[in-house]
């Protein structure tokens, strides 16, 4: 089976799907690699590095031509155009916002995989490129802030006096919040860190960090899968209130509040920005899903009574190096559960395959996306 790996095309995309040790793994394992010239050049991988592990470098054109193509963001419609009817794709495709994209994809035969369909299943965690590039966001939503902040981040006892260390305040503790705890505590940060799931107070604790609770807000607002449920008005009124209380004693706010398959929920309200001392930073993570933050724009720094509000959107592609890295590991231990024996074999009672596969023979396949689009949209 021939693995294409194209060059990213969306503007600040540094990162590469497949590094050239992963080209390596995958020629040793009987595959073989095309890989479009300049693929890896953003993520500090040379062309002569993908040639020395295996790959063929090669135009652009070439680099759409495989069996299964490998990619990190969606396609564009000149992308698609250049794919082989009936070969395979796999990307962050966010099927349930790109209709249109998938119904391309189905009407040329694509066999396509979304990664965000991965389910979070333990079995299913060394192919997770969602939990590596959240690691990523959260170091570096840290690191950020800390550029942003006219202050140390660690005590520092100097001839000039002795300097109290900065206040970081983390919402949401998922992947991308404990790293960020995690990174602030390196930093010499005292760090506190509220989630709505009172089970992530351990691991809270266990980086060192302090967990804000509210009693009234525990117990019930985790689902049966360990994720987070929405929560109900009162609950809510009440959350926002200890957010606010704590937001004004802090210097740093990393927001990262998630709820799977819907808009991040506000926790931080302009009220509660202006409670904040001039020269508070928030960063915000949820910025693509509408922000956990009332002043939130995606992509850009709001300024609010001296509070710097910045919302990211492609934070991993600012470290491309290791983005790349891990995404490569992970994408690749999902093409093994794909093609164990080099040969794509799909199994749909499996549900690695069954959740990720979204276009298969013409037709949409992935139950999710049937029903985000109301119902049998297969052709
Ligand atoms: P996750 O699902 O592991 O964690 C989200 C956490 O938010 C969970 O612990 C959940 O309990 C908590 N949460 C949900 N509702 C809450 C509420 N009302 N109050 C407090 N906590 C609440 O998600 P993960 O992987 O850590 O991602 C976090 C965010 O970072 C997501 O919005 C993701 O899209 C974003 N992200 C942003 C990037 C960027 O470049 N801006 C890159 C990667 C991820």
């Amino acid at each position: 089976m021939k693995i294409s790996v194209p060059k990213e095309s969306l503007d600040g995309e540094n990162r590469v799907a497949v590094i050239p040790a992963g080209v390596k793994q995958l020629a040793e394992s009987g595959f073989s690699v095309a890989v479009q010239s300049g693929a890896g050049v953003s993520a500090s991988f040379a062309d002569d590095d993908y040639a020395a592990a295996g790959a063929d470098v090669v135009t652009d054109t070439a680099a759409w031509e495989g069996d299964l193509v490998i990619k990190i963001n969606k396609p564009t419609q000149a992308e698609i155009a250049k794919l082989r009817d009936g070969s395979a794709l796999i990307a962050l495709l966010q099927p349930l916002t790109n209709r249109e994209l998938i119904q391309q994809l189905a009407n040329r035969g694509v066999t396509s995989f979304s990664l965000d369909a991965l389910p979070r299943i333990s079995r299913a965690q060394s192919m997770d490129v969602l939990s590596s590039m959240s690691t990523i966001a959260g170091y570096k939503a840290v690191l950020l802030a800390a550029v942003e902040l006219g202050k140390f981040l660690p005590m520092l006892m100097t001839a000039a006096g002795t300097i109290a260390p900065a206040k970081v305040f983390i919402l949401g503790a998922g992947v991308a919040g404990l790293q960020a705890i995690a990174t602030a505590k390196r930093l010499g940060a005292v760090v506190s860190a509220f989630d709505v799931r009172s089970a992530v107070k351990e691991q809270v604790e266990s980086l060192g960090a302090e967990f804000v609770a509210a009693e009234e807000l525990s117990g019930e607002s985790e689902d049966a899968g360990g994720y987070a449920k929405e929560l109900s008005e009162d609950q809510h009124a009440k959350e926002l209130a200890l957010i606010q209380e704590h937001s004004a004693k802090s210097d740093i706010i990393i927001s990262t509040a998630l709820i799977p398959g819907k808009p991040a929920p506000l926790l931080l309200t302009k009220d509660a920005i202006s409670g904040m001392r001039p020269g508070s930073v928030i960063i915000d993570l949820a910025a693509d899903a509408g922000g956990n933050c009332e002043l939130t724009r995606a992509g850009e720094t709001v300024e609010h009574g001296g509070v710097r509000i910045l919302g990211p959107i492609n934070l991993p592609s600012s470290v491309p190096l290791h983005a790349s890295q891990m995404f490569s590991r992970n994408v690749l231990t999902f093409v093994k559960h794909l093609a164990p024996e080099g040969e794509l074999v799909l199994d749909f009672e499996d549900e690695i395959t069954r959740g990720t596969c979204i276009t298969h023979r013409s037709k949409v396949v992935h139950e999710v996306t049937l029903k985000a689009y109301g119902g049998d949209s297969r052709q």
